[in-house]
């Protein structure tokens, strides 16, 4: 069993990130965004010109070899950097968020994080988000959680972070898209998004944000 990864799951734009910070920042210990990992490869691979409507496996594994991808300690956060570039907002762009789904499909892509997700576990009590953090990452882990929210709530979240929607975005706008980032997330081949048997399901549609750090936090005491 492993007792130092607080594993938090759950589909787009359910609050995991807003969640997972705050547990950080009460129990003072890293977290760990995933998904920022699989935007930043796509920054690059959008940079170098890959089209991710119709991503290759030969032109992905030929990336990879040229992408070094780490967290450097900032202060009291981690920052993500590609190629020692700092991330910041590139990854939250709007071109990044509607393609990321379909490189995070690839499984030579989900192969070639595993590792580098896993390793993050020597940094001790971490908090790490994702999609298959409990099931394929860390299936050993003890304190697994998975949350989600209802669409629409979803969708009302999205739009109210700055950044990440485009200009003109409607809340039937945003919710397509969350909608069809879900489907390939839960549809892949490799490491879908589903919830693992052994985790706790909360539905934060009608909680707050204290309500939900306070669920996670005592369970994980
Ligand atoms: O959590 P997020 O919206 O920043 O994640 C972006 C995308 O990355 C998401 O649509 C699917 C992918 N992802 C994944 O496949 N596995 C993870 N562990 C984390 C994210």
């Amino acid at each position: 069993m492993i007792d130092n990864v607080i594993a938090i799951d759950g589909p787009a734009a359910s609050g995991k990130s807003t969640i997972a910070q705050k547990v950080s920042e009460t129990l003072s210990i890293p977290y760990i965004s995933t998904g920022n990992m699989y935007r930043a490869l796509t920054w690059y691979a959008l940079q170098k010109g890959l089209d991710l409507n119709n991503p290759d496996e030969k032109a992905m594994k030929d990336l990879l070899a040229t992408a070094e991808l780490t967290y450097a300690k900032a202060g009291d956060k981690f920052e993500i950097r590609l190629n020692k570039q700092e991330m910041g907002p590139l990854i939250r762009a709007p071109e990044v968020t509607s393609h990321v789904s379909n490189l995070a499909a690839m499984p030579c892509v989900r192969e070639w994080m595993l590792d580098k997700q896993r390793s993050l576990a020597k940094l001790g009590l971490i908090v790490m988000e994702g999609r298959d953090i409990g099931t394929v990452i860390f299936p050993g882990s003890k304190n697994k959680f998975f949350l989600t929210a209802s669409p629409m709530v979803r969708a009302k979240r999205r739009l109210a972070q700055s950044g990440e929607t485009t200009d003109g975005s409607t809340i039937e706008s945003v919710a397509r898209e969350i909608e069809e980032r879900d489907r390939i997330d839960t549809t892949r081949k490799t490491a879908p998004l589903r919830k693992a048997d052994d985790a706790l399901l909360i539905d934060s549609s009608d909680m707050t944000i204290e309500e939900v750090v306070n669920k996670i936090i005592s369970c994980v005491k």
